[in-house]
């Protein structure tokens, strides 16, 4: 097991010794903004071409609360501190200049950092030639996390990230575009053309594009740094793991997945997608889940798919025993609902849910991608769990040793999500 993974574990009693300190004179903001002087795209909802980069992160909801209000976004994030930022290069795209492009959700717009000359490009750092069409990239500015969760936050940048991932899966499958993401580049390379100080680190890149026959030169880019938290507090074991986890070793799987969902519903799903706070308890139905399962575990187009387990607690489905099924068959039989709460920190959200699911895997030395790749799952499972008219939510706090105890396996837990009505 990667020794950070081990070093993050909740327990019952961690939970109960550990400073839970929050620094609230020194809550990051959550939102990086390049100075005007820096052209922009206002997006607009209603345009086709514009909506792919809309649904990629951009905001659906408003939630306010006594003298604050919080934007909601596509994408879900723990604790709704959203790490993740997301750029773009975009070459050879009718109504848009080639050039490399900070979509910014806050005031729904792509920024234009640097104008692409001919030859320039920064798929060199990805290992790949020229593409036309667009290569994404994803950061985490880690301290938006950290701030509140400590050295757990890594885990959560990746969850985040993935569901960014998630997001721009589903803006590719709704306007048919092909896409792949790719782990394995040079990482931290692009995070000095960036400009980035320490406190934002790439994770991942994905390319919805064609592949030229001609290599591009490294971008001229000289972009300066901005603050993207307003506050910032160096966290070491987050800065070392990010830098012992950046190599991949590459386990290529490039089919994309075949999607038979109602298209408007599918869009409507992806709008409309929130957490669940509460479930009312009721049954889902078996069809339900078998949708839910294919969904799922449709192949993700990556350099490093590597294998993730998904267990899932059945609490309440109906036509289905109760108990932990896991790939199609029952590992165990029984009524576990109270146990799964109870392994979510005592959330009520495992024990009443129809399902709750847990991610474990076993790849430490693709530890980046491994967690983005449950972080996907994570998106997809809301998405479905959208489109079909109930409810899901991420948990990423869980007591590590018990579920994996409770689940016989030897594995890292990931992730933990539930789903219901
Ligand atoms: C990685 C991750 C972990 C989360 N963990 C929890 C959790 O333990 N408990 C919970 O109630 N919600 C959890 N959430 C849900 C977030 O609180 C939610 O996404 C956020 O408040 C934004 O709301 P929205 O998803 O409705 O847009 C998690 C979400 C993510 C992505």
């Amino acid at each position: 097991m990667l020794t950070y993974h081990a070093q993050t574990m909740h327990s019952y009693s961690s939970v109960r010794t550990k400073s839970h300190f929050m620094d609230w004179e020194h809550q990051p903001t959550q939102f990086k903004i390049y100075p005007e002087t820096f052209k922009r795209i206002a997006l607009t909802k209603h345009n086709p071409d514009h909506q792919f980069f809309y649904l990629i992160g951009g905001l659906t909801a408003q939630k306010s609360y006594p003298g604050v209000t919080y934007a909601l976004r596509t994408n879900p994030s723990a604790g709704a501190l959203y790490p993740t930022e997301v750029y773009v290069q975009i070459r050879g795209v009718k109504g848009f200049e080639d050039g490399i492009y900070h979509l910014s959700p806050y005031e729904s717009a792509l920024v234009l950092l640097h104008s692409l000359a001919k030859e320039e490009g920064v798929e060199n750092f990805l290992h790949m030639k020229c593409v036309e069409g667009f290569v994404f990239l994803f950061s985490a500015i880690y301290y938006r996390s950290s701030w509140k969760y400590h050295d757990r936050a890594y885990r959560y940048c990746l969850h985040d990230t993935g569901h960014m991932l998630g997001t721009l899966e589903a803006s590719c499958l709704l306007a048919k575009k092909a896409y792949r993401i790719v782990y394995d580049a040079d990482k931290q390379a692009l995070n000095t053309l960036f400009g980035f100080g320490n406190e934002e680190f790439f994770l991942s890149t994905a390319v919805v594009g064609e592949e030229k026959s001609f290599i591009c030169q490294t971008p001229l880019m000289q972009l300066s740094y901005v603050d993207g938290t307003g506050t910032f507090e160096a966290n070491a074991l987050i800065e070392q793991t990010y830098a012992k986890t950046c190599a991949l070793h590459s386990k290529p799987q490039f089919t994309m997945p075949t999607v038979a969902l109602d298209q408007e519903r599918f869009k409507q799903a992806i709008w409309k997608r929130r957490s669940i706070r509460e479930f009312t308890q009721k049954a889902l139905c078996k069809e339900e889940f078998l949708e839910v399962m294919a969904f799922i575990n449709a192949p993700i187009p990556s350099d490093c798919d590597t294998d993730i387990e998904i267990y899932a607690i059945i609490n309440r489905v109906e036509g289905m025993w109760k108990g932990v099924y896991k790939e199609g068959d029952y590992v165990q039989s029984g009524d576990f609902a109270r146990k799964a709460g109870y392994l979510c920190l005592e959330q009520a959200l495992g024990e009443e849910s129809g399902v709750t699911f847990f991610l474990v895997g076993h790849d430490e030395q693709n530890y980046q991608a491994m967690v983005q790749k449950a972080g996907i799952i994570g998106h997809r499972l809301y998405l479905i769990s959208s489109y079909l008219g109930f409810g899901c939510s991420g948990i990423g706090a869980y007591y590590d040793e018990e579920v994996a105890e409770f689940l016989k396996s030897k594995g890292m837990i990931l992730y933990a999500l539930a789903i219901g009505r």
